[in-house]
């Protein structure tokens, strides 16, 4: 709850800074900077080349949400809900007890407003932290990728989504891909705060995918900032090693027993 009281009291004064991790390794390094750490089910497509999110099973989730918990000393965590394990409110209960249990995860992460409001309500009538996830919906995605915001009402659906999720009592909602006007509306009109990823700076926080911001996924999106090209360095260490190898160079006496 503490983890919480702190995150809400950035709002109007401090950005809330929010990514993701796979790993136990990640985890450590974020978690010095990071008020939450989200293990996303991006991973499916960042590790497992899945097409869309919606091949990531729970199982996965709780797997790779087992290493990350090693990693995070003082970060909110928070997990997200995998497509088709929050069909109704309790299937949501059962699978969001399961994670938080398996995982001791903080929060867990559920994507959309209207439709799922009575399994979020339930989920936080239980006491689960919910994480809401607005805009572009990753895991009901059908076609082309567009920003949300555009239409009229697509704009009063979003911002209704958005007072609705306040009200059933989430602590915060991630904005994907929302006009920016539009975000700063629905920023300005809550009281719990906005974390957006391409959803402009007018959020309380940002998020992004790690990997994307390390150059470690090649992903071409404008949403993305890529703040160096880790891959560039991973290239020129394992030359370094295989040069070292072919020329005997490595294992030194010291390397070896
Ligand atoms: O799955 C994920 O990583 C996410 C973030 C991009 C918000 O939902």
């Amino acid at each position: 709850m503490y983890k919480i009281k702190n995150l809400l009291n950035k709002k109007n004064k401090s950005k809330i800074i929010c990514l993701t991790a796979y790993s136990k390794n990640m985890a450590s390094i974020l978690d010095n900077h990071c008020d939450i750490i989200l293990v996303g089910d991006s991973l499916g497509s960042v590790l497992y080349n899945f097409k869309s999110t919606r091949g990531v099973s729970l199982d996965m989730m709780i797997e790779h949400s087992k290493s990350v918990r090693m990693g995070i000393k003082k970060s909110l965590m928070v997990v997200d809900m995998p497509h088709n394990t929050y069909r109704n409110s309790s299937e949501a209960l059962k699978n969001a007890k399961k994670i938080i249990s398996k995982t001791k995860c903080d929060a867990v992460k559920l994507e959309g407003g209207s439709k799922i409001i009575n399994i979020v309500k339930h989920l936080i009538k239980n006491k689960i932290l919910v994480l809401g996830h607005l805009g572009i919906l990753p895991q009901s995605q059908k076609g082309k990728f567009r920003f949300k915001g555009k239409k009229l009402s697509e704009r009063i659906k979003i911002l209704k989504d958005a007072k609705l999720l306040e009200k059933a009592g989430v602590f915060s909602i991630v904005l994907e891909c929302v006009e920016t006007s539009l975000s700063k509306t629905i920023t300005r009109e809550l009281k719990i705060p906005t974390i957006g990823i391409g959803a402009s700076s007018f959020c309380d926080g940002q998020v992004l995918v790690t990997d994307d911001l390390i150059g470690l996924n090649p992903i071409n999106a404008r949403f993305v900032k890529r703040y160096t090209n880790i891959s560039k360095y991973i290239n020129s260490a394992i030359i370094k090693f295989k040069n070292d190898v072919k020329e005997i160079k490595f294992p030194k006496k010291k390397h070896s027993y």
